[in-house]
């Protein structure tokens, strides 16, 4: 029957201020209206590896049929997820990851291969000499590990490049800011700069902009989101010289879970592209997102008004059914 067809997707988000979490979630909702069968229910653990055990505790009380999973930290989520997994729930572990096996599927972009190519674009703004300031995510979330792993990786084959600074932001824009400052109080001699994400590498420039104008160090972020405050348009305005694209996953997440749920087949791994958005191709990369952006509003609208005309159909019905009964 249909009540047996309908499923509850729990999500148990990491955080979910910032507008790249948004982001994934809206293009979760978006996703979801393809499929009248799934509804989904999201919790948010304000950067927390404690709230986090506490949702996924609650989540899985509620009686959902499959949990997607951002964790904060890998380490500390690994042993609720994997009791989550054991128990027979289906688990999809979405951007950062835990640190076992046991989970049904998962979906990122590669970090480690992003850090890489990150590497490679700041050895050719320095022309193999200078020295780099490196400002982390949280240490225990994996995109930070292997962003710098790569990163690192890339840069200690260049004799004439060194990290001379090397701290963490905590994935938050004060945090760029904040290890910003400590990095020029430490070091006068700062060439490049590269941010885990693009937060911390407006909070950097922020910082920069203001004790060295235009003769400030090369700044480099990763995320790439559109929007007025984001990466894209902070490549546009030269405040940083290149982002790299690290794509949500929030509509891979849900297609995912469909096909899990229906038991149809699927790819234990799915790995997200990345491209680098510099002065090359911003301007391009924001015409099409502002369409996408664009589209995805036009879509929610009729959204709305389908959903507004099949409450007029079922009530339409219902004077129907009750006429006829007299
Ligand atoms: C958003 C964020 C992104 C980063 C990702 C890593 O919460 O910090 O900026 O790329 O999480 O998991």
């Amino acid at each position: 029957g249909f009540s047996e067809d309908q499923f509850k997707i729990g999500f148990s988000q990491c955080t979910s201020v910032d507008s790249w979490r948004k982001a994934m979630q809206s293009e979760m909702q978006n996703e979801l209206i393809l499929f009248q069968n799934m509804e989904l229910v999201i919790t948010d653990a304000h950067d927390n590896n404690e709230n986090q055990i506490r949702d996924i505790r609650e989540l899985v009380k509620s009686g959902i049929d499959l949990l997607i999973v951002s964790p904060n930290e890998s380490a500390p989520i690994t042993h609720i997820v994997e009791e989550v997994f054991r128990k027979g729930i289906p688990v999809i572990v979405l951007d950062r990851k835990i640190e076992s096996e046991n989970y049904t599927a998962q979906i990122s972009a590669d970090n480690y291969l992003i850090g890489r190519e990150a590497g490679k674009y700041a050895a050719r703004l320095l022309n193999g000499k200078g020295n780099i300031a490196e400002i982390w995510g949280l240490k225990g979330s994996s995109p930070a590990i292997e962003r710098h792993k790569g990163f690192s990786e890339v840069i200690s084959k260049y004799p004439g490049i060194k990290i001379i600074f090397s701290e963490t932001g905590e994935w938050f824009k004060q945090g760029g800011t904040k290890m910003m400052k400590l990095a020029i109080e430490q070091h006068d001699n700062i060439d490049l700069v590269f941010a885990h994400n693009d937060y911390m590498a407006i909070g950097a420039y922020e910082v920069l902009q203001s004790k060295f104008g235009e003769h400030r160090p090369f700044l480099l972020g990763i995320d790439g989101l559109p929007g007025p405050n984001d990466g894209v348009n902070a490549v546009i305005q030269k405040k940083i010289n290149a982002t790299f694209l690290y794509p949500t996953g929030g509509a891979e997440a849900i297609q995912l879970a469909f096909k899990i749920l229906n038991k149809k087949p699927f790819k234990k791994n799915i790995i997200l592209k990345t491209v680098v958005i510099d002065s090359d191709n911003a301007e391009i990369q924001k015409l099409q997102t502002d369409q996408i952006l664009s589209l995805q509003g036009k879509i929610s609208a009729a959204k709305t008004i389908l959903d507004s005309q099949i409450i007029k159909y079922k009530s339409q019905r219902m004077w129907l059914i009750i006429s006829l009964s007299f």
